[in-house]
């Protein structure tokens, strides 16, 4: 007697096409990393992809339009620690008074860019891609004028070069994903 043809191919049907999708799935992050490098050559590979993975959410999405969304949450995450990061740094008494005066000007920065990225979430909503990118290149602005600060005298560190960096790549990534869409 024959078995029926659904009773084997059915499993093995799904199995294919559920082994598929979490392909597809693993994939939009690297696939999209690799676009971003290419156009930004400021951008490493290995950042994009190990920091949109661990963001909040991203091991589920499948769509570009998802990511661009994480992508911002992202930046809006980091920006608010590194904020709070800034204040610590400034409670400190016997911080020099460059070194001061720098760290007020990233702290304002900063301040300032947590309302600007809830407004690139809204216009994100809205699919307004260009104020995006507008509200976005201002975040780049934030990390070299922040970091740039430091430089203005001989002999400064600048206690903030990872966290600016990271802010730098962050929003160049969400930029990146931007000009895909639209
Ligand atoms: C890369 O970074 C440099 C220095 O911040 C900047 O001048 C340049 O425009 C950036 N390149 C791109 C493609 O964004
Ligand atoms: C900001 O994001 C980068 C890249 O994902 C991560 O390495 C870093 O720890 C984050 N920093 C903060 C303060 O959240
Ligand atoms: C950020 O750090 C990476 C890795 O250390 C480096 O390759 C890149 O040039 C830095 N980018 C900026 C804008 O400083």
């Amino acid at each position: 007697m024959r078995l029926p043809f659904s009773y084997f191919s059915l499993p093995i049907f799904f199995l294919l096409f559920s082994t598929f999708h979490a392909m597809s799935t693993n994939n939009l992050i690297p696939e999209t990393c690799k676009k971003c490098v290419q156009k930004d050559p400021n951008l490493t590979y290995k950042f994009c992809v190990t920091s949109l993975q661990a963001a909040r959410g991203s091991h589920r999405v499948d769509d570009l339009r998802e990511l661009g969304k994480i992508s911002i949450k992202l930046i809006k995450h980091n920006v608010t620690n590194t904020r709070h990061h800034i204040q610590k740094l400034l409670k400190n008494r016997r911080l020099d008074s460059f070194l001061k005066e720098c760290l007020d000007d990233c702290f304002s920065l900063y301040s300032d860019s947590i309302p600007t990225l809830g407004q690139a979430l809204k216009d994100y909503k809205t699919k307004n891609y260009e104020n995006v990118n507008i509200d976005l290149s201002s975040m780049i602005d934030v990390s070299t004028t922040c970091e740039d600060g430091f430089n203005e005298k001989k002999g400064a560190i600048s206690p903030l070069t990872k966290r600016n960096n990271d802010t730098f790549q962050l929003s160049a990534i969400s930029l990146s994903i931007i000009n895909m869409l639209s």
